[in-house]
């Protein structure tokens, strides 16, 4: 299965689906530019920021209140915006479609 990572002027990047990662660790081993993640997967630096579907929105599972608090001080949030370093990733969410903002942190 495999996730895709729009940019914000709309070219596509694949990365397959590896059980057990986050979907920011799935994004940095494939090399998809535009997911830094570089607290390792804190919740600490907002460079791993997503914005989903409203579709999917709700099969990445629970924000924990970090993740809440790092995306209140992120530009470009949206109401469907997470960071992909606290979502893991299965092959639920096979053929997820992720938007990438325009800058992170
Ligand atoms: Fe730092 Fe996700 S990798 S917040």
């Amino acid at each position: 299965g495999t996730i895709t990572f729009v940019s914000h002027d709309g070219e596509s990047q694949e990365a397959e689906i590896a059980e057990g990662q986050s979907l920011m660790q799935v994004a940095t081993s494939n090399g998809i530019a535009g997911i830094d993640g570089d607290c390792g997967g804190e919740a600490a630096c907002g460079t791993c920021h997503v914005i989903l579907e409203a579709q999917w929105f709700g099969k990445t599972g629970d924000q924990s209140d970090e993740e809440l608090q790092m995306l209140d001080m992120t530009p470009e949030r949206e109401a469907t915006s997470r960071l992909a370093c606290q979502i893991n990733v299965s092959a639920a969410l096979d053929g997820m479609a992720v938007k990438l903002p325009e800058f992170q942190m």
